[in-house]
């Protein structure tokens, strides 16, 4: 029996988790996704084309792999749509090589609203979610009043679809929403709604499974499985900035949860970060910039979200928050992305801990939110060259790959590889 491998985010989101799936998809037989819904978005790029994926896995365009959207994974049936259209316009036909799982839960157009409602309902402590309705669909997952993708067969599925619309309707007008006034994509509820309706026969032309036996029996004859992750390590609901989070497990026990396989089932847990540090939505980050340098990373590295196209708030690595990150995973390799975004910098800066109120730690402390943070900063001197081209490791910069090594030496993690652009073949691997 083989393992399977997972790849993640280590910091806060965006950290080229699609890309790096898509250049290691051909190492797989399976990608599968196991949290998360289309609050993600991972861009791939290749043959000069971009190409931006939200619910379905970062190997859908390897068309002889399989690619399955896990249990633990939620559905919006109109986006879902939409993305088969733009695969379609591609040139890329997913229903044969993408699976679904029964027990995925389906994102309701009332979900939508109630992200929205519960929103406005936090004032100034918004979250900045990406309104997709993720934390309403899991909340109704736990509270175990969800719609899953397997009931859309059950005869009584438009019943259980109205009854939880309504106490969604209920809810909203209770806590001062406005529902009349409230649009989807410039649509109001109903209108969304027959939309929505109409994408499950889009849906239901893919095949339904019970993934926990699909992946494992895929284990068991052998075939090689990647897991992706959505979001990152510090949104995870458990461990990431609370309550400035998404609502699902992205750190590796997620796949356990996410996919129905067992903790001694995991192998490879690859990490990725980028050689800088970002964030999008409300939420502590103390290595953040709010100078010029801030705004040239976020204009080099066109840090704008692939989903909701808000600016991205950008600063230095953190090397406490990754520390933390590689001990709750137990991250045995580490990607690092964009280190071409500071090329041009004079000095590159990592931060190595925390001070706070006078006292050093390398610890992420429970009152991450209002604590009053100063990030301890080690400067290295900028490399000061293009990268574009290189594809060996050793033709990286001195200076980059002493940057790099005291991003090993700090983690105890060694690198595996390291991107230097946004296209599909600038991954230059260390071994
Ligand atoms: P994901 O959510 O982790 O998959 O990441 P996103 O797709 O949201 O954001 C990553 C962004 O960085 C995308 O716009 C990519 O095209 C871009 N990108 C990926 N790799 C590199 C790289 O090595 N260098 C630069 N400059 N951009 C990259
Ligand atoms: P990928 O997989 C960027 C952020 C939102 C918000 C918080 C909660 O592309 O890295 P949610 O919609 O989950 O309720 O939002 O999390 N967020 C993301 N930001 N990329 C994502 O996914 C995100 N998924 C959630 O901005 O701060
Ligand atoms: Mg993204």
């Amino acid at each position: 029996m083989t393992k399977i491998d997972v790849l993640f985010g280590l910091q806060w989101v965006d950290e080229v988790k699609g890309k790096i799936v898509d250049v290691l998809t051909p190492r797989y037989d399976v990608v599968a996704r196991f949290q998360g819904g289309p609050n993600a978005g991972h861009t791939l790029e290749f043959n000069g084309t971009k190409h931006v994926l939200h619910i379905i896995p970062s190997g859908i365009f390897h068309q002889e792999k399989i690619n399955l959207i896990g249990n633990g994974v939620l559905i919006e049936p109109r986006i879902f749509r939409q993305e088969i259209e733009a695969l379609a316009e591609k040139g890329v036909d997913a229903v044969k090589n993408l699976y679904i799982s029964k027990k995925a839960h389906l994102i309701l157009p009332s979900h939508r609203m109630m992200d929205a409602t519960n929103e406005q309902a936090k004032g100034n402590s918004k979250i900045g979610s990406t309104l997709k309705g993720i934390g309403p669909a899991y909340t109704d997952k736990i509270a175990r009043t969800g719609i899953r993708v397997g009931d859309i067969m059950a005869p009584d599925f438009i019943e259980r679809y109205g009854q939880l619309k309504r106490q969604h309707l209920t809810m909203a007008r209770a806590m001062g929403f406005d529902v009349d006034a409230f649009r989807i994509d410039g649509m109001e509820l109903g209108e969304y709604e027959k939309v929505w309706l109409e994408s499950l026969a889009t849906l239901k032309r893919f095949r339904f499974v019970n993934s926990e036996y699909f992946i494992n029996q895929c284990l068991r004859e052998d075939k090689k499985v990647l897991a992706e992750g959505a979001q990152a390590m510090m949104l995870d609901i458990d461990f990431g900035t609370y309550p400035f989070v998404t609502s699902s497990n992205t750190i590796t026990a997620g796949v356990c949860t996410g996919l129905g396989v067992a903790p001694s089932a995991i192998g490879k847990v690859m990490g990725i970060t980028k050689a800088y540090c970002t964030r999008v939505g409300a939420g502590p980050f103390p290595t953040e910039l709010f100078d010029e340098t801030g705004k040239r990373l976020c204009e080099l590295g066109h840090e704008y979200g692939a989903t909701t196209g808000r600016p991205r708030r950008c600063g230095w690595i953190d090397l406490t928050a990754l520390r933390y990150a590689c001990m709750v995973n137990g991250v045995t390799e580490l990607y690092v992305t964009k280190p071409d975004v500071m090329n041009d910098f004079d000095t590159v800066n990592m931060c190595t801990a925390y001070d706070i109120d006078g006292r050093q730690t390398d610890e992420i402390p429970f009152e991450y939110n209002t604590a009053r943070i100063t990030p301890l900063l080690t400067p290295f001197e900028g490399w000061k060259q293009s990268l574009q081209g290189i594809t060996r490791y050793g033709d990286l910069p001195e200076k980059l790959r002493l940057y790099l090594a005291a991003i090993e030496q700090q983690t105890g993690v060694d690198i595996a590889a390291v991107s230097i652009s946004p296209d599909r073949k600038d991954v230059v691997f260390k071994q």
